[in-house]
């Protein structure tokens, strides 16, 4: 069994890609109300994005309720460039017999002004690359063969303590969160909100005080009429759908 989160999709591409190659399910962690029974399962594998160096917070608290098997374990994560520690860090909770990183296109645009979608053919490069990786991951599940496969980048271990911690605690106010007049109040964010922290109010949306920043409204508002502060108002909007 795979379990996935994902924003803007890519850990859900990776996810479902995968089942589809070693014959197994995936299934979204945000819908899960009871955990299946796994004692059965030959593997069980959490994927999901790196934020700040780290796991998102439902997948920690996901993984924290996971009860270890006598399955062979994995996590993958999907991120722009590295992803510190951050497996190193979740196998704490669910102890992960492999542990990947696959660099997919980055979706986080509410930073600095050069932080906005990449270009196409970065994009297109990336999947193709986290394609063939797959290919590679699939065997080496398949013979449960123990790897370690993950690009932590530099000074791994401030980022995904002091940088995550910050990023946990201040980072995830939805406060900047608004609309603009291209708002055609469909409802879109809404419905697909993983952290259900979003409501339409006489038909604009409303974010209620914290959420996962996974960004999925922003990426996914059919209008573009979702904004974070002044930061993404000149910036690309990224879905995998894009690209499939
Ligand atoms: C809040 C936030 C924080 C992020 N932090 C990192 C990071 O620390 N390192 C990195 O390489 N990518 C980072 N990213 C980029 C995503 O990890 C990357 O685009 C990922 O593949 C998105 O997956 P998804 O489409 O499944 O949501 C961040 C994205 C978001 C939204």
């Amino acid at each position: 069994m795979i379990f996935y989160f994902s924003g803007t999709g890519n850990s859900r591409w990776v996810a479902q890609t995968l089942a589809s190659m070693i014959n197994d399910t995936a299934s979204d962690i945000s819908k899960i109300e009871v955990i299946p029974p796994l004692t059965d399962e030959q593997q069980i594998g959490l994927v999901f994005p790196i934020y700040a160096w780290g796991a998102p917070e439902p997948v920690v608290s996901f993984a924290k309720k996971l009860q270890q098997t006598g399955a062979f374990t994995f996590g993958i994560c999907t991120c722009g460039a590295d992803a510190g520690m951050a497996l190193r860090k979740l196998s704490k909770n669910f102890h992960l017999d492999s542990c990947y990183s696959l660099m997919m296109p980055n979706n986080y645009i509410i930073g600095g002004t050069n932080m906005d979608v990449e270009k196409k053919e970065n994009c297109i490069q990336k999947i193709k690359s986290a394609s063939a990786a797959l290919q590679i991951i699939t065997q080496e599940i398949t013979q449960k063969k123990p790897v370690y496969r993950v690009e932590e980048g530099a000074f791994p271990r401030l980022k995904s303590s002091i940088a995550n911690w910050g990023f946990n605690h201040f980072a995830k106010t939805t406060k900047p969160f608004y609309t603009t007049d291209a708002c055609t109040g469909c409802g879109l964010c809404e419905k697909n909100c993983p952290a259900h922290t979003i409501t339409l109010h006489d038909k604009k949306p409303v974010w209620d005080k914290s959420c996962f920043q996974c960004l999925r409204c922003i990426h996914e508002c059919p209008a573009a009429a979702i904004q974070y502060g002044a930061s993404t108002a000149n910036k690309g909007r990224y879905t995998i759908q894009k690209y499939l």
